[in-house]
């Protein structure tokens, strides 16, 4: 039995994630892992949150919370909204977990033991009244370039120059507001992936069935400018996995912790632990470790683009530095950027629709359907109301919807709520039955393709086939003059009910499980063979005609919505 680990990124802990989020990493995970569980294949769908690094401190200090606290509680909000979008997890952990802690030192640790971490002097800007050391974004001033006032240690947003803390004018502490700052010496702990860089050069090199999204990336990082460099893998933060060397402490490190990238891709690995631990498993080291049967395991990441430089290069030079025999990607899929109506999603706006929001508003399928469909995979895509309101009522209720409630509604008053028995199939349920079994042959290849577009474009072009069919064949015209070829004509169409539910069911689950129950039918397994899975309601099977599965969106209702995600959330 093929056995497939598949990880989404996991979204940071500060703030509910908008569609764009979504559609970048764990929906399309999640649409891979049931396909992956449909074909029979014994699957691993993990994901979790991402919770330290200085977004975390900055959003619980706003939220006037604590932040392990803020965390706990975010996480569980999260969770909520990845269960209302129908997103299968097989374990939603969470990056400050015990076990991620223990095994990102046991990982800085090994890495110490083989030359491939460096502690490096650097000077830093101290705050006396904090008592601390800042990280960047938490020194604000002047900007050197603009004259902006309220510009980062980092960065500055108004005329986005990059910058150091020690270039701005007037800086102060955003923790406190003081201004008794003065540069420090301390020491911080590099990973010398610099020192991989050949290995890791080759290892992208042997993927050449990888998107060109991701090793173009991948290749930029290796050789743009002076190539690889080496990492800061630490913080001086409070909130974090505390800097040690495996169970030991690290003269000189005290008080800091572990850089927030260095620590959430080692989530993966224990939100398999965490899976464990959790009872919903009995072992982990099978899908991690090579040296206890991992090696046969197929791996696949979902990411946007943002994330893959992390995912091809720092994570593997973790890895591989380790010299210990995890497991490494197979695969890593990703993805461009969905923007919003003419611009983009913007957290800090409120600009967009965010998780809570979809769902408040229309059923998980919907945004599921229309954010699967237009994957933003070759480039960027763009959400407007006008074609989320096209795609819906078109795809999934004239199409999808309406093919169903017409042929069940027909039978009901033409031969009852059962499958009628008489009448043979002649040319054009053969024709239909052949086109069918090509096109599923198709969305197959597609689907283990992950290509996540034209695998929606197949599973529409399916239903349209049995639009087409019922449209050309017109029962309700044949029922006049030959009731036997009508009765054999809906015998078809209803058949067709079920397929179209498993087909369906990565992408839409919801309608999908109101289909079969309708239908009466539990077994959604892949149709291997479609003649039989046509087949599968014999004459006499009785069901019930289905709630309708997707209410047209109004032009009023897009018009409301249009204005209501326009900014400015909360
Ligand atoms: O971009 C993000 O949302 C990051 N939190 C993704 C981290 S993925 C991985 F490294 F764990
Ligand atoms: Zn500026």
């Amino acid at each position: 039995m093929a056995r497939h680990l598949i990880t989404s990124a996991i979204p940071y802990i500060n703030g509910i994630k908008h569609l764009g989020n979504l559609v970048g990493s764990q929906l399309p995970a999640d649409l891979y892992a049931r396909y992956q569980r449909q074909r029979g294949a014994e699957v691993l769908f993990l994901c979790a949150t991402d919770e330290h690094g200085t977004p975390a401190e900055l959003a619980a200090a706003k939220a006037g919370k604590p932040v392990a606290e803020y965390c706990t509680e975010m996480h569980d909000v999260q969770a909520r909204i990845a269960e209302g979008f129908g997103l299968s997890f097989d374990h939603f952990g969470r990056s400050s977990s015990i076990q991620n802690q223990k095994l990102t030192q046991h990982f800085a640790g090994v890495l110490a033991d083989r030359g491939l971490i460096e502690e490096v002097e650097q000077r830093q800007i101290y705050s006396e009244t904090d008592g601390r050391f800042l990280p960047d974004r938490y020194v604000e001033g002047t900007c050197p370039n603009c004259g902006f006032e309220d510009a980062r240690g980092d960065q500055c947003d108004n005329c986005t120059k990059q910058l150091d803390p020690e270039d701005l004018i007037n800086p102060r502490s955003t923790v406190s507001g003081a201004t008794d700052l003065e540069m420090r010496a301390t020491k911080h702990l590099f990973l010398k992936q610099s020192g991989l860089k050949d290995k890791l050069d080759a290892w992208i090199d042997s993927k050449t069935d990888w998107p060109v999204l991701t090793t173009s990336i991948a290749k930029k990082w290796l050789h743009d400018g002076d190539g690889l460099q080496d990492r800061g893998i630490t913080r001086d933060l409070s909130w974090g996995v505390p800097v040690k060397r495996g169970d030991e402490d690290w003269p000189g490190m005290e008080g800091k912790v572990f850089y927030v990238w260095f620590d959430a891709p080692i989530e993966y690995i224990a939100c398999a632990q965490e899976w464990v631990d959790a009872g919903k498993g009995d072992d982990w080291e099978r899908w991690w470790r090579t040296d206890k049967g991992a090696d046969d395991v197929r791996y696949t990441q979902f990411m946007g683009k943002d994330n893959v430089p992390f995912h091809t290069l720092s994570f593997p030079a973790t890895i591989m530095g380790s010299g210990e025999p995890w497991k490494l990607v197979d695969y890593i899929k990703s993805f461009n950027y969905l923007n919003y109506d003419g611009g983009q999603f913007s957290t800090s706006r409120g600009r967009g629709v965010f998780m809570d929001q979809a769902l408040e508003i229309l059923p998980a399928d919907y945004w599921r359907w229309w954010l699967l469909s237009h994957a933003p995979e070759t480039s960027d895509a763009e959400f407007t109301w006008e074609n989320f309101q096209s795609s819906v009522n078109k795809d999934l209720a004239d199409v999808l919807g309406n093919f169903v409630s017409r042929i069940t509604k027909f039978c009901r008053s033409k031969f009852g709520e059962a499958v009628p028995e008489a009448g043979e199939y002649g040319e054009a349920e053969h024709a239909l039955i052949a086109d069918i079994t090509a096109r599923v042959a198709r969305y197959g290849e597609q689907m283990d393709a992950m290509e996540v577009r034209k695998s929606a474009a197949e599973l529409r072009a399916i239903w349209a086939a049995g639009n087409e069919y019922l449209q050309a064949q017109a029962p309700w015209t044949t029922f006049k003059t030959d009731p036997d070829r009508a009765a054999a004509q809906v015998r078809l169409a209803l058949n067709l009910i079920p397929l179209y539910a498993t087909l369906a069911a990565p992408f839409i689950p919801d309608a999908a499980e109101k289909m079969l129950a309708g239908m009466k039918i539990t077994d959604a397994s892949w149709p291997d063979d479609v003649g039989s899975a046509v087949a599968q309601l014999p004459a006499g099977h009785v069901f019930e005609v289905p709630e309708v599965l997707f209410a047209k969106i109004t032009d009023e209702q897009r018009e409301e919505w249009e204005g209501r995600f326009a900014g400015n959330r909360d």
